[in-house]
């Protein structure tokens, strides 16, 4: 089969279209036939190896471990494992593999646990669903579970108008909460058309700075020391980590360490965590039109080092889409 294989760590220029052996399923696992897959960040650092400690991780020191990266995934079943009893061969399938695989799906077939995928929304295209997976649950997992929303909160989103910050906006708004969306000049319009309430331009307003407070911030991007975070939260409110500088997430973990017994405002970072039960969560927003995954281009296989010049240089809206047909 075809697969983009990460030959070393670089620029996009690392990825090469090679031919490699087609995967065969475990026993727990289906064979996917693979029509589309989305780039994420976590991908864009795998090729980077951007942190260094990517390179300490199962990423390998001095070139990387897993050569197919890839998370996200839309097609079609070809085959099940012995023991698998959701799919069967046909089904239209959506999902996205754990990084510790080490077999990503910017290829023609993948392998996936069959607890890491669930039934496509019918009215979604591969393209869309391939889109979803890991910025929406990272997107959910850090506004519900570490930010506990609620209805009628105040919430924040920096970074609204990319991968995860797009999902972010329209899950905040689908739990009922009013969205302050922050991004740039040129995204406006569009953290707007997803739902955003309030929109702030961190190219002229620092959101930080003019007195505005809120019940939960997501933070998906950009740079504020902490104290300009707290400064904008409430009294009892909650900040979430979830991209950023580094620096950004180095003082969140140390805040979060210092505020542990202070019951006042509180500092998380979201970390992903595997879910097959919050993939059906994300499905059903999806099937009742509470979210839409917002595509900015499709490429195809043989122009994935394309995508990701793209990715890495333009400020994708939303998605950028791999195509494998
Ligand atoms: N913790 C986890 O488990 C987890 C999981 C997934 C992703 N992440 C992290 O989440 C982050 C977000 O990923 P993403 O895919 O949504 O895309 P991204 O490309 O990292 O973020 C795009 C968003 O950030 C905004 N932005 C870019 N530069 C900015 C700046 N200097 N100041 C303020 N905002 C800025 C963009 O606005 P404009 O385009 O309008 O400039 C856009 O809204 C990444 O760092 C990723 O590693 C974490």
């Amino acid at each position: 089969m075809k697969a983009i294989v990460c030959t070393k760590y670089g620029s996009p220029d690392v990825l090469q279209l090679q031919e490699v052996e087609k995967p065969a399923p475990q026993d727990d696992e289906v064979l996917i036939r693979i029509h589309a897959s989305s780039i994420n960040a976590r991908d864009w650092r795998f090729m980077r190896a951007k942190p260094f400690f990517i390179r300490l991780m199962p990423g390998g020191f001095l070139q990387p471990k897993n050569k197919i990266l890839g998370a996200d995934v839309a097609g079609r079943v070809e085959a099940v494992g012995s023991n698998v009893k959701q799919f069967k061969p046909g089904d239209e399938v959506f999902g996205y593999l754990p990084s510790a695989t080490g077999r990503g799906t910017f290829a023609e077939y993948g392998c996936a646990n069959e607890n890491a995928i669930t039934l496509k929304p019918a009215k979604l295209t591969f393209e869309q669903a391939a889109a979803v997976p890991l910025a929406a649950i990272t997107a959910l997992q850090g506004l519900r579970d570490k930010g506990n929303i609620q209805p009628g909160q105040k919430v924040l989103i920096n970074g609204a108008s990319g991968g995860v910050g797009t999902f972010a906006v329209q899950i905040a708004k689908a739990f009922g909460a009013e969205v302050t969306a922050v991004c740039s000049t040129r995204n406006l319009e569009m953290v707007r058309s997803i739902g955003a309430d309030h929109v702030v331009d961190y190219k002229k307003e620092d959101f930080t700075q003019n007195g505005q407070q809120y019940d939960l911030i997501l933070a998906v991007n950009g740079y504020h020391p902490i104290s300009d975070y707290l400064l904008a939260l409430k009294p009892e409110g909650t900040y979430v980590v979830a991209g950023g500088s580094m620096l950004q997430l180095i003082q969140a973990a140390g805040n979060k360490k210092r505020n542990t017994n202070a019951g006042a405002q509180k500092t998380y970072i979201a970390s992903l965590a595997q879910s097959q039960k919050d993939l059906n969560f994300v499905k059903e927003l999806l099937e009742s039109g509470k979210i839409m995954p917002v595509v900015d281009g499709c490429y195809p296989l043989n122009k994935t080092p394309e995508a990701f010049w793209y990715f890495e240089k333009e400020h994708p809206k939303g998605k950028v889409v791999i195509t494998m047909d």
